[in-house]
């Protein structure tokens, strides 16, 4: 049975481009949007174009250069920064105008001090007159997370009447337990005249650890379309990672749901935004970090060794990491040894192994990690009569 698809919405060039210090130009922008089509998302957050002309520029570029995603610019609802945004995107097969307002008591309130009725009309007003420029109009109502249901289904529908295709329900501080985000999502697919003319859109932030969990906690509930970013890199302490949501639906068939990503372009494209970015991947990253694949304590080195599935998930292959790693410290034990004695060029015998496992650990006691040229030291200092294969 094929699978439904899952939209993937990539907001690296934007929300993730937000994070102080990682401010990429235009030609950076350029080459990871580039990437991003080629991996197969479906939509590219390009930037916000009326915040500087340095992102009008890139907006317009990326527009004109990709091929396959629907390119995507960023408004307040305001006037002024629709009409940038549309100018921005004429160049683009796939125009899409996100716009958008805060939802929650607390925006209504400290940010716009205005009341539900007011926020509710400028919604609106905000959609047709973006669908005036395009015909695909996302909207955001921020802050949807802490925002009332009932006030946020009215908001949806009044949006939906006035055209949007897509309902973006961001929870903008990362606040909401997976239960709650997937309980938001079920209440609007219950309770929003029309919502089947629009898609429902997971944007969560990080903040408590939960934007991914909640990601997928919105599409078990009906939603279909996730914003994330490479790396989960963003506001704060990050966005959704795409490399996560994917790996997780994939993993799980029963869900019946996928993506269109090219899951083999994972770890090549999450290594470009962390160096095109300056912001390095954290090592126990899922996915792409430098240790997912790595096994470092005997017991599970025994076991990859005999049969990868015993300690992986995932085969790294699948998301273009190139073999799983066995790493050789003071906790490893003969099978690792033999293993990694093998690949450099030595085929030990089960005495040899226990000769050179004692030189080993005397080694392994003074470095932190064993490399492969500590090998050949450690099977010369063994003293055996040894032939390597090499
Ligand atoms: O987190 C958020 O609410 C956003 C919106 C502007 C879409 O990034
Ligand atoms: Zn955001």
């Amino acid at each position: 049975m094929s699978k439904e698809k899952v939209q993937i919405f990539d907001t690296t060039l934007r929300d993730g481009e937000q994070v102080p210090g990682c401010k990429l130009d235009t030609s950076e922008k350029l080459v990871i949007a580039e990437r991003l089509d080629l991996l197969g998302v479906d939509v590219i957050e390009a930037g916000f174009p009326i915040s500087s002309p340095g992102d009008f520029r890139s907006v317009s570029e990326i527009a004109r250069i990709v091929k396959h995603a629907t390119v995507c610019g960023l408004t307040r609802a305001v006037k002024k920064d629709i009409e940038v945004a549309a100018e921005a995107l004429k160049p683009a097969r796939r125009p899409r105008i996100h716009t958008g307002i805060g939802t929650s008591d607390s925006h209504i309130k400290h940010k716009f001090n205005a009341s539900r009725e007011e926020i509710l009309e400028r919604a609106v007003a905000a959609v047709k007159y973006a669908k005036s420029f395009v015909e695909d109009v996302e909207f955001y109502a921020e802050d949807a997370g802490r925002t009332d249901n009932e006030y946020l289904a009215r908001v949806c529908e009044a949006v939906i009447a006035a055209g949007a295709t897509v309902l973006n329900i961001p929870d903008t501080t990362g606040y909401c337990l997976p239960e709650e985000y997937g309980a938001k999502m079920q209440y609007l697919k219950e309770n929003v005249k029309g919502i089947d003319k629009a898609i429902l859109s997971c944007h969560c932030h990080n903040d408590l650890g939960l934007a991914t969990a909640n990601s997928i906690s919105g599409v078990i509930h009906g939603a279909r379309q996730i914003e994330c970013t490479i790396n989960g890199i963003g506001e704060r302490a990050g966005n959704t990672s795409l490399e996560e949501v994917v790996m997780i639906l994939r993993q799980h068939p029963y869900l019946e749901l996928d993506t269109n990503i090219n899951a083999k372009l994972l770890y090549s494209t999450s290594q470009m935004v962390s160096q095109k970015m300056g912001m390095p991947v954290q090592p126990n990253k899922a996915i792409v970090g430098s240790n997912a694949f790595a096994h470092s304590s005997g017991i599970h080195q025994d076991g990859v060794i005999k049969n990868r599935e015993t300690y992986e998930i995932i085969n790294p292959e699948d998301v273009g990491v190139n073999e799983s790693s066995i790493v050789l410290t003071a906790r490893s034990g003969r099978a690792a040894l033999a293993y990694r004695a093998k690949k450099v060029g030595y085929m030990l015998t089960k005495v040899q192994l226990d000769t050179v496992y004692e030189e080993f650990l005397k080694f392994a006691d003074r470095k932190k990690e064993i490399e492969d040229a500590d090998i050949h030291q450690i099977v010369e200092a063994a003293n055996i009569n040894i032939e390597s294969i090499a």
